[in-house]
């Protein structure tokens, strides 16, 4: 399995994740987003050359107002940076064998990355339906209480360490 950043080389037409509108997201949407600069795309492809998964990440802000409380405490009431994990998805026949886990750690790593040189405090994700709300509460994003389709949060520092990344900025390679 490789990342590559998504590019015009690869071969996106066949990629089925089961929810439409991520299928078409990536084949008709993610490169000319990625133009513009509203979108950064990631890309797994597997030894056979196949479309593994995606994800893609935005830098945003977030207001302290419209934090689960449990991330608020203690911030200034100013925009606070933050990732958006706009879309990840694993294709039908590669689901249920980690790779999910595996973009979420790459997509976590790259949004720490990205607040060593802007500063970014959270990841947030707009799970696009209940599975998804489930899957990324699974691995500790945090929800506005009883808004159970909303936008979750998670620290980036608390994921890197859920997901057995280093914390340290100095174990980091800013190059990357
Ligand atoms: C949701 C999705 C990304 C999960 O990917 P996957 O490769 O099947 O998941 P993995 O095999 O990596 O599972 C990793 C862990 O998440 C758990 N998990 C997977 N899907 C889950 C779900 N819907 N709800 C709760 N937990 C889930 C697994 O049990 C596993 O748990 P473990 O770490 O304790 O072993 C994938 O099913 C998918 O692409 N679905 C369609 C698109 C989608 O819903 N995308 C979500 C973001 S918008």
């Amino acid at each position: 399995m490789r990342l590559e950043r998504l590019s015009d080389t690869q071969n996106l037409s066949g990629f089925l994740c089961g929810v439409k509108a991520l299928d078409n997201w990536l084949r008709v949407h993610a490169l000319e987003n990625q133009r513009r600069d509203l979108s950064r795309t990631f890309i797994l492809i597997s030894d056979l050359d196949e479309i593994t998964g995606y994800f893609s990440l935005t830098m945003g802000g977030v207001c302290t107002a419209s934090l689960p409380p449990s991330l608020a405490r203690g911030l200034p009431a100013v925009d606070i940076g933050m990732v958006l994990l706009g879309r990840l998805a694993v294709a039908r026949k590669y689901q249920g064998q980690g790779f999910g886990r595996d973009l979420l750690v790459a997509a976590v790593a790259q949004a720490a990355r990205a607040g060593q040189h802007a500063a970014a405090r959270f990841i947030a994700v707009d799970p696009i339906d209940q599975e998804a709300f489930r899957f990324y509460q699974h691995f500790g994003f945090i929800a506005i209480p009883g808004d159970d389709d909303g936008r979750l949060f998670l620290r980036i520092d608390h994921a890197l360490t859920a997901l057995g990344l280093p914390t340290d900025p100095s174990h980091r390679n800013l190059s990357d």
